[in-house]
């Protein structure tokens, strides 16, 4: 996969890009990262790349001629046009759902704005979709984009982390992960649940999700009550909690409308958790 991130600042973003896993899979051709000096498309005799603002106001605003210059330069080399972003507090904030849906893309092109911001017409112009990475404001888009650089080049095939890792974690399946532990065995007087040394892997697998279901619950309601409601059953089975489907009286099936065998689900429709730190 490879990502183009204009910029007024590549130093800040090569150091990061040059260490860790992001290094060394750049290093080994997994992923290319180029970062293009917007700067160095100025026209302007003293490289300015900013100017102020139509109708007053603070600040200074990203002039779009040296963005456009460095954007066609990299389009006018690719046969295909690939997809641009700008990282914005105004976009839509970054999930790993849209982690997912970008990193099916094989190329990214991601401008990153300072200052006010860009002249809104580069918007029109180049931009497919404006990524925020939180509701708040930052000085510049350079740490954004670092952020959905290491966040979607973890995925997918030839990504820098194996499905079987990504896919227990949190986010992936809507729930968060299952506590981890490594040595030593107790620590501070507190020990490692003795199921994850049993070998016993199915055991350790359903301890896993109840502690997934559970840890969702009390640290993200929000997403636990979305999980519930697409997944009822599994849940439900997963606390031994089985729900009875009642017997059609008419032949007709029931109408949505109805509770169905629901003697294990309370009120406002959350299923009642038996305590899981008990080996169930
Ligand atoms: C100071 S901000 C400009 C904010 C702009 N005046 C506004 O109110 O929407 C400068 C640049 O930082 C980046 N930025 C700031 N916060 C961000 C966020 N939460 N997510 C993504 N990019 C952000 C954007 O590239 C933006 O152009």
């Amino acid at each position: 996969m490879r990502f183009d991130v204009l910029t007024l600042f590549p130093e800040s973003l090569n150091n990061f890009l040059n260490e860790s896993i992001i290094g060394r899979a750049r290093e080994k051709g997994l992923i290319t990262i180029n970062t293009l000096n917007i700067r160095d498309f100025s026209k302007d005799k003293h490289r300015r790349v900013d100017d102020y603002p139509y109708g007053g106001g603070a600040g200074m605003v990203m002039a779009p001629q040296p963005i456009y210059d460095a954007w066609r330069s990299i389009i006018d080399q690719c046969p295909k046009k690939p997809r641009t972003l700008y990282m914005s507090p105004q976009g839509r904030v970054l999930d790993q759902q849209t982690a997912h849906r970008l990193r099916a893309e094989e190329h990214l092109i991601i401008l990153c704005g300072h200052y006010e911001g860009v002249d809104e017409r580069i918007l029109e112009e180049i931009v497919d979709e404006e990524i925020s990475i939180g509701d708040y404001v930052l000085t510049g888009g350079e740490l954004p984009a670092m952020v959905l650089i290491d966040c979607v080049s973890r995925l997918g095939e030839g990504g820098l982390s194996s499905e079987d890792s990504y896919s227990n974690e949190s986010h992936y399946n809507g729930l968060l992960e299952y506590p981890q532990y490594t040595r030593p065995p107790e620590f501070m007087g507190r020990k490692v649940p003795e199921i994850l040394s049993s070998g016993h892997h199915a055991n350790i697998e359903k301890w896993r999700y109840l502690q997934m279901l559970e840890r969702t619950k009390s640290k993200r309601p929000d997403m636990y009550a979305s999980y519930e409601a697409d997944n009822k059953d599994k849940v439900l089975e997963a606390y031994g909690l089985k729900p009875k489907r009642r017997r059609r009286k008419s032949g007709k099936a029931p109408d949505s409308g109805e509770k169905v065998g629901n003697e294990h689900v309370n009120k406002e429709g959350t299923v009642g958790l038996p305590d899981v730190s008990s080996d169930t």
